[in-house]
C-alpha cells in the first residue's frame, strides 16, 4: 500500500509519522520505502543521519531528469538508497527540489513520481512525506498514493483547515487518481491531561471525520529521536510512543 502523509500546515508531525510508521513496518519484516518530497529533507536526515550527503542521486535529480526528457539512467531503482535499518529504503530529498519546483510546475510534471513508483516492485509499504504546501510535489505524492493520512496537532486553526484539506484530496481523486482515499486523521502531540485536545478530537469525531486510534502523545522523546537520527522503534523499543506507532500501524493495515 502507498501512504501519503499530507497537511499543508507546517510542523504537525508529517515527517515524524512517516518515519516512525515506516520503521514499525520495516521492523515487522515488511519491505518498506520512504519517499521524501520535502526540500527541507527532514525525513531524509531522520533516516540517514550523516549518510544523507552520500545518498546520491536523490529525488531532486530524478525530477531534474524528467525535465530533460531523458530516460532514467538506472531506472527508478537508481534513486533508492538503503538506510542503516533492515528492510527500510529511502528516495531522499535535498534543497535542490525547491529550485526545481517552478520548472516542474510550468511543465506539469505531476505523474512522473507515480510512474517511477510503478516501476519499483517488491515493496510492501511505501510512505510519502510531503512539504507543508500544496505544490507540484504534494500533488505528485497524492497522485502516486492509495491512502492519505492527515496529521492533526490538536489545534483549533488546524481543525478548521481539515475540511479544505479533505476537499483537496477529493479533488485530486476526481481529477487524477481514482484510487486515492482518506485513510484517516492521525491525532499527534496529544496531551491526555489537557481538556482542549480531547474536546477538539470529539468535535471532529462528531462531525463524522475518520479519526484513527491510538492517538500519538506529545513527548520530548520525539526530538531526541530526531537528534539521534533513529526512529523510536529503533531508539526506544519499549517507550509509550513506540507502542502507539505500532498500534497505529496495525490500525492502518486494517483500513
Ligand atoms: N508526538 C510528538 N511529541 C512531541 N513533539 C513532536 C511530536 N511530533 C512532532 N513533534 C515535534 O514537532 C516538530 C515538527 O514535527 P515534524 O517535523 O514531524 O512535522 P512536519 O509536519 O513534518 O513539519 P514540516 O511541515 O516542517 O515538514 C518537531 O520539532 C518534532 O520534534
Ligand atoms: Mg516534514
Amino acid at each position: 500500500m502507498r501512504w501519503v502523509v499530507f497537511n499543508q500546515k507546517g510542523g504537525v508531525g508529517k515527517s515524524t509519522i512517516v518515519c516512525n510508521l515506516a520503521a514499525v513496518s520495516a521492523r515487522e519484516g515488511r519491505r518498506t520505502l520512504v519517499v521524501d518530497l520535502d526540500p527541507q529533507a527532514n525525513a531524509s536526515h531522520y533516516l540517514l543521519g550523516s549518510d544523507v550527503e552520500a545518498a546520491d542521486p536523490n529525488l531532486a535529480r530524478f525530477f531534474e531528469q524528467t525535465l530533460g526528457f531523458k530516460l532514467f539512467r538506472d531506472g527508478a531503482r537508481g534513486f533508492v538508497h538503503h538506510t542503516r535499518f533492515d528492510n527500510l529504503h529511502i528516495m531522499p530529498s535535498d534543497a535542490d527540489l525547491g529550485e526545481l519546483q517552478a520548472k516542474l510546475e510550468a511543465k506539469y510534471k505531476i505523474y512522473k513520481l507515480r510512474d517511477a513508483l510503478d516501476e519499483l516492485d517488491g515493496y510492501d509499504e511505501i510512505f510519502l512525506d510531503t512539504p507543508p504546501a500544496f505544490n507540484v510535489y504534494t500533488l505528485s505524492a497524492l497522485i502516486a498514493a492509495d491512502r492519505c493520512l492527515i496529521p492533526f496537532d490538536c489545534d483549533d486553526f488546524s481543525r478548521r483547515a481539515l475540511y479544505n484539506l479533505i476537499e483537496s484530496v477529493d479533488e485530486v481523486r476526481e481529477d487524477h487518481n481514482s484510487k486515492l482515499r482518506v485513510g484517516g486523521i492521525v491525532v499527534n502531540q496529544f496531551q491526555a491531561r489537557a481538556r482542549l485536545p480531547q474536546l477538539l478530537v470529539d468535535e471532529l469525531a462528531s462531525e463524522g471525520l475518520p479519526i484513527l486510534e491510538p492517538f500519538i502523545s506529545a513527548s520530548v522523546k520525539v526530538r531526541e529521536s530526531h537528534g539521534a537520527s533513529k526512529p523510536l522503534p529503533y531508539m526506544a523499543r519499549s517507550h509509550k510512543l513506540t507502542g502507539q506507532f505500532e498500534e497505529l500501524f496495525s490500525t492502518i493495515q486494517r483500513l
